[in-house]
C-alpha cells in the first residue's frame, strides 16, 4: 500500500503542503500520498487517532491544532517542547511523537538567502504561536539577541519570560510597538496584520538590513515598507518549504534540497 501522510487543519483547502511534498517524493524517488484533512474544531483528536489507526505515517499541523497536537504527544523534541506547539506528528514504538520544524524552516529559508544570523539582533513582531516557535531555533543559529515587539505588550513579556530559561546564551527583551526604535540585523514581522489588512507602522527611528515577512501571497505594508527602504526583503514561502522539508526528513530519512523547491 502507499505510504499514506496528511496535513490536518481548520480550513485547510489553502494548504501547499501536499504539492511540496509530492515535488519532494518526485525528486527523491519515493512513492507516498499525502492529502488534506480538514478537522471540526471539536474533533482533532479523534481525526489523528483515525489517520494513525489506518496505517497513516505522518501528519503535519496547521491552524488552529498545534496546541493541542502538542498536548497529545507521548514523546517531543527539545524545540517542540519548547514551543509548546507541533506541526509534525510520527507513531514510533507504538507512541505519538511530535516535533516542531517551523523555527528550523524559517533559519533554513534565511540561510539559504545568504542573509547573516551568526551573533546577529533581531526584531520580531508579534507574540503569539509563530513568534514562540521561531526563537530557540534562531538562538541555536546564532543569533545573540532578541526583541519582541507585540501590539499587546504584556503578552510579549510573558513570552520572555517562558523562553528566557530555554536560550540562556541570547538576551530577550520587549519594546512597545508603537514606539519601535533601534539598530537591528534583521527584523522579522510574525504578526497576522497584513493577513487581517491591517498596516504596521515601521518609523524612521527603527534601522534594519534585512526584513521578513512570515505571511506570503498576500499584500503586506510590512514589505512595502521595508522595500521603500531599499533593503533586501522576502516573504515567508522559503520558510514554508523549510519546515515542510523538515518534517520529511524526519519520515523518509532523507532531506531535500531548499533551494531547488523556491
Ligand atoms: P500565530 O500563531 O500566527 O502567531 P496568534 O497566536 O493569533 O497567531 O498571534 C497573532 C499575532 O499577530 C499576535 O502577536 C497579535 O497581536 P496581539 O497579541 O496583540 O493580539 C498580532 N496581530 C494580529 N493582528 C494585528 C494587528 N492588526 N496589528 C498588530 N498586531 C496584530
Amino acid at each position: 500500500m502507499t505510504k499514506q501522510f496528511a496535513v490536518i487543519g481548520n480550513p485547510i483547502e489553502q494548504s501547499r503542503s501536499p504539492e511540496l511534498h509530492h515535488a519532494f517524493a518526485e525528486k527523491l524517488g519515493i512513492e507516498l500520498n499525502y492529502s488534506k484533512r480538514l478537522a471540526p474544531l471539536d474533533g482533532f483528536e479523534a481525526n489523528v487517532k483515525t489517520f494513525f489507526d489506518q496505517g497513516g505515517l505522518g501528519m503535519n499541523v496547521t491552524v488552529p491544532f498545534k496546541e493541542q497536537a502538542f498536548a497529545m504527544c507521548h514523546q517531543l523534541t527539545e524545540r517542540a517542547r519548547i514551543a509548546k506547539a507541533v506541526n509534525t506528528l510520527w507513531i514510533e514504538n507504538g507512541q505519538l511523537h511530535g516535533d516542531n520544524t517551523d523555527g528550523q524552516g524559517l533559519v533554513d529559508a534565511i540561510q539559504a538567502l545568504n542573509w547573516p544570523l551568526q551573533g546577529t539582533r533581531i526584531l520580531i513582531l508579534g507574540a503569539g504561536g509563530a513568534t514562540r516557535g521561531v526563537i530557540y531555533p534562531l538562538v541555536q543559529a546564532g543569533v545573540t539577541e532578541i526583541v519582541i515587539a507585540n501590539r499587546t505588550q504584556q503578552r510579549a513579556e510573558q513570552l520572555v519570560q517562558d523562553l528566557a530559561g530555554s536560550v540562556s546564551e541570547a538576551t530577550l527583551r520587549v519594546m512597545t510597538l508603537d514606539q519601535l526604535h533601534g539598530n537591528f540585523d534583521l527584523v522579522i514581522n510574525a504578526t497576522s496584520a497584513s493577513l487581517s489588512g491591517d498596516a504596521l507602522v515601521l518609523p524612521e527611528t527603527l534601522q534594519f538590513k534585512y526584513a521578513y515577512e512570515m505571511a506570503y501571497g498576500k499584500p503586506s505594508s510590512f514589505l512595502d515598507q521595508a522595500k521603500a527602504r531599499g533593503v533586501p526583503t522576502t516573504e515567508g514561502f522559503g520558510m514554508l518549504v523549510g519546515q515542510a522539508i523538515e518534517a520529511f526528513s524526519i519520515w523518509h530519512g532523507v532531506k531535500p534540497n531548499l533551494t531547488d523547491f523556491l
